[in-house]
């Protein structure tokens, strides 16, 4: 159990009775009201199987209402309660610790509006994100943020951590993207910030709030996103590169040659793609490398867009910081490469556990990470890789072990998180605090912001019951 690997007591809540099961029963019906062992289970585990909670009891709310009745009614039994989106996570912030609540926003899944012209979408949380890209694809427009997670996770749990992803380089975090959200508070007062408008400064601006507070603060139930407009021309390449100096030079190339069009700079080193092609038997188009770079370029104009692309390329090829590449505008061919990006995530998964950091470094010393890692722990570990986000300077570190020890999770933690706030970075760039970081978050939040968070959850959450043991440590 994740509370017993970190060791960590149940706090004061309410007990789950069969009272309380026959009250949600009535609210909700028999059938969204989970409470078989068995199919609770897999709300119970996390994506990378880091962490494993007790809960006795997954609720499925169709409405905001429902959502209401259920907080309302747990907040005055001091019943804890876990939001849960797609369960994508990578922090152990969507499940339970203990036995709280699961409250699952599945089946709140229905696109509300869509307004062509201004890009407003408006949905439920529980929306899965690939399915509105597909649906927004439709009317000539494209979700602001893409993941690997697209296929599961859920737009309310996307803004929930503030997820990043793919394209953040381009159209930046939902705090730019979010127009509005209707979130539930831990009492069941329903707050109502769902606007459409681009701009409205009429006073503090709730709704970020609410966004990246990983369902400390409310629960999101539905939101309005701006979608930008679907590029006319995307082109992909993938690129060998010879060190990680390069991949630097390769990226202020990119920034000044590529400028607007420019939609995506990924890189992942070695260990990283040899991790997919070896555990998931992806094949990697290119030849062995020390780094390897995929660079998107998205814009109206494919003639306009392929000459300075090409330009671009003819010029790093010549200064050596492209090795090898292949390049393409073919939807199949640009979903091989993207697919093998975004497998790293799951690849560690198959040597037997991940340690996973998500970390946001100056670029300078973006990589210097890894290679420390490397030397500190030798032959403990079966894999040390980074991959990430550049445009970002946002890098994630996988370190693989047969199995979880502490041995190894003492030579990790709090070390890695010593060396990022040594460069005053952050110890979690994208996927949040959740369950696994709280105790270190002081390396990048000070006492007084800290403070701050404490009042803000006391006053949005005097009991504690939403998400407790996650973000904020006691
Ligand atoms: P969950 O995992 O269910 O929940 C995440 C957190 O949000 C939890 O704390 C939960 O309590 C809370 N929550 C969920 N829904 C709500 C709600 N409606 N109201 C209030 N709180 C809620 N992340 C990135 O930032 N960038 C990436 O590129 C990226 N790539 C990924 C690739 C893969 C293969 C995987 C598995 C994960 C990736 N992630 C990435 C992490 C993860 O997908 C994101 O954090 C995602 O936004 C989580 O969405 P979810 O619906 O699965 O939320
Ligand atoms: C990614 O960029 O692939 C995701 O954030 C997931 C991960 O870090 O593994
Ligand atoms: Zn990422």
């Amino acid at each position: 159990f994740s509370s017993e690997k970190y060791s960590i007591k149940r706090k004061n809540f309410g007990s789950l009775h069969d009272a309380d099961l026959n009250y949600f029963r009535s609210l909700l019906s028999a059938d969204r009201v989970i409470t078989e062992e068995s199919d609770v289970l897999p709300f119970n585990i996390d994506w990378i199987k880091n962490c494993r909670g007790q809960s006795k009891v997954v609720l499925k709310p169709k409405t905001t209402e429902e959502v209401s009745q259920i907080l309302s009614y747990c907040n005055s039994k001091k019943l804890a309660v876990c939001p849960q989106g797609g369960n994508t996570g990578l922090v152990g912030g969507s499940v339970p610790v203990f036995d709280e609540i699961i409250l699952h926003l599945g089946l709140m899944n229905k696109i509300i509006s869509l307004d062509e012209i201004s890009g407003a979408l408006v949905c439920e949380a529980g929306c899965i994100l690939e399915n509105l890209d597909n649906h927004v694809r439709e009317h000539n427009l494209i979700m602001p943020l893409d993941l690997g997670a697209k296929g599961s996770c859920h737009i309310g749990g996307n803004i929930s951590t503030n997820a990043g992803g793919l394209r953040l380089l381009r159209y930046g975090n939902l705090h730019g993207s979010v127009l509005g959200i209707e979130a539930v508070k831990a009492d069941g007062t329903i707050i109502d910030c769902l606007r459409t408008l681009k701009k409205d400064n009429t006073g503090y601006h709730l709704k970020h709030l609410f966004i990246g507070s990983e369902g400390t603060l409310g629960v999101v139930t539905k939101v309005a996103v701006h979608c930008p407009a679907l590029p006319k021309a995307v082109t992909l390449g993938f690129f060998g590169v010879n060190c990680f100096e390069n991949v630097l030079e390769l990226y202020k190339s990119a920034k000044s040659s590529l400028g607007e069009i420019l939609s995506a700079f990924e890189m992942a080193d070695n260990g990283a793609i040899s991790s997919t092609v070896e555990n998931l038997k992806l094949s990697n188009p290119l030849g062995d490398f020390p780094f390897y770079v995929l660079i998107e370029s998205s814009g109206s104009d494919e003639g306009h867009d392929n000459e300075k692309l090409n330009r671009f390329l003819t010029k790093e090829m010549e200064t050596g910081h492209i090795i090898d590449g292949t390049v393409t505008s073919e939807p199949a061919k640009m979903r091989n490469i993207w697919n093998i990006r975004e497998s790293i995530a799951g690849a560690g998964l198959v040597d037997g556990y991940v340690f996973k950091y998500d970390v946001s470094i100056p670029l300078q010393n973006y990589y210097d990470i890894v290679l420390l890692l490397r030397k500190r722990l030798g032959n403990k570990a079966t894999r040390v890789y980074g991959y990430g986000h550049v445009g970002d300077g946002n890098i994630h570190i996988n370190v693989t072990t047969p199995e979880y020890t502490k041995e190894v999770y003492e030579m990790l933690e709090p070390y890695i998180f010593e060396e990022v706030a040594k460069v005053r970075g952050s110890i979690s760039a994208e996927h949040g605090v959740g369950f696994r970081k709280p105790q270190f978050i002081h390396y990048s939040k000070d006492e007084t912001a800290l403070h701050l968070m404490h009042g803000l959850k006391h006053f949005m959450d005097p009991n504690g019951i939403l998400n407790p043991y996650k973000v904020l440590p006691d």
